[in-house]
């Protein structure tokens, strides 16, 4: 039998759309048979910051149990998801700030041929999702990685309608992660597991 699919989820979330997103990217992809590493970015604000918004407060006490990602999980990983609130138009420094301690992994020629995706959420529509995924995605063809979108892969769907990365519009806390959002994650996970075990059997 074929090795498993490594995968490692790396995100950033500040108050829980994003980490709800990464949980349904996980569920799919254990199932989709991926051995699968869920971690978050290290916080980068003061706590003083984060104490200014309940939301974010609450979240960041819940999820204290969930590992610190770090270049060994890129490393052991054959595929990575990497998921971000946009910031901005942008990559949440959080996330980058992670992206930038890939140097010496990067060096090595480490991160070569590896599958890369993202997913991303903003408060209100057509207000930054496509940009910071392709900012993300700047960043892999740097690292030589194979980019692996949902693509319109099941265009009787349209999924969420974002072919660039599962992508959630909060409504500024007021629409939480829903079964669109869920199933275009889904899509998304399956894609990323399939095209990594071809790749890796290749
Ligand atoms: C500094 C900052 C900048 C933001 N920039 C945008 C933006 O450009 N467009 C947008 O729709 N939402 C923006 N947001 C809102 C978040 O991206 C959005 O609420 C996201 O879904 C939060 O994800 P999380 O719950 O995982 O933290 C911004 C939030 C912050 C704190």
């Amino acid at each position: 039998m074929a090795t498993p699919v490594k995968l490692a989820i790396v995100y950033y979330s500040s108050t829980g759309t994003i980490t709800e997103i990464a949980k349904e990217l996980h569920d799919a992809a254990v199932k989709a048979g991926a051995e699968v590493r869920l971690v978050k970015t290290a916080e980068l604000a003061p706590q003083a910051a984060i104490d200014t918004n309940p939301a974010w407060s609450a979240h960041h006490a819940a999820t204290a149990h969930v590992p610190h990602a770090t270049p060994e999980d890129i490393e052991w990983a054959d595929a990575v998801i990497l998921g971000t609130p946009t910031r901005f138009g942008n990559v949440s420094a959080q996330l980058k700030q992670f992206i930038d301690t890939l140097g010496g992994l990067w060096a090595e020629g480490k991160l070569i041929d590896k599958v890369f995706s993202g997913f991303v959420s903003s408060a209100t529509s057509h207000a930054g999702q496509e940009a910071t995924l392709l900012s993300l995605y700047t960043s892999i063809h740097h690292f030589g990685g194979i980019t692996v979108t949902p693509g319109f892969t099941q265009p009787s769907k349209f999924i969420d309608g974002n072919p660039y990365g599962t992508s959630h519009v909060d409504g500024q806390g007021n629409n939480p992660v829903d079964e669109v959002t869920r199933t275009a994650a889904r899509v998304q996970a399956e894609r990323v597991v399939r095209v990594a075990a071809q790749l890796k059997a290749a």
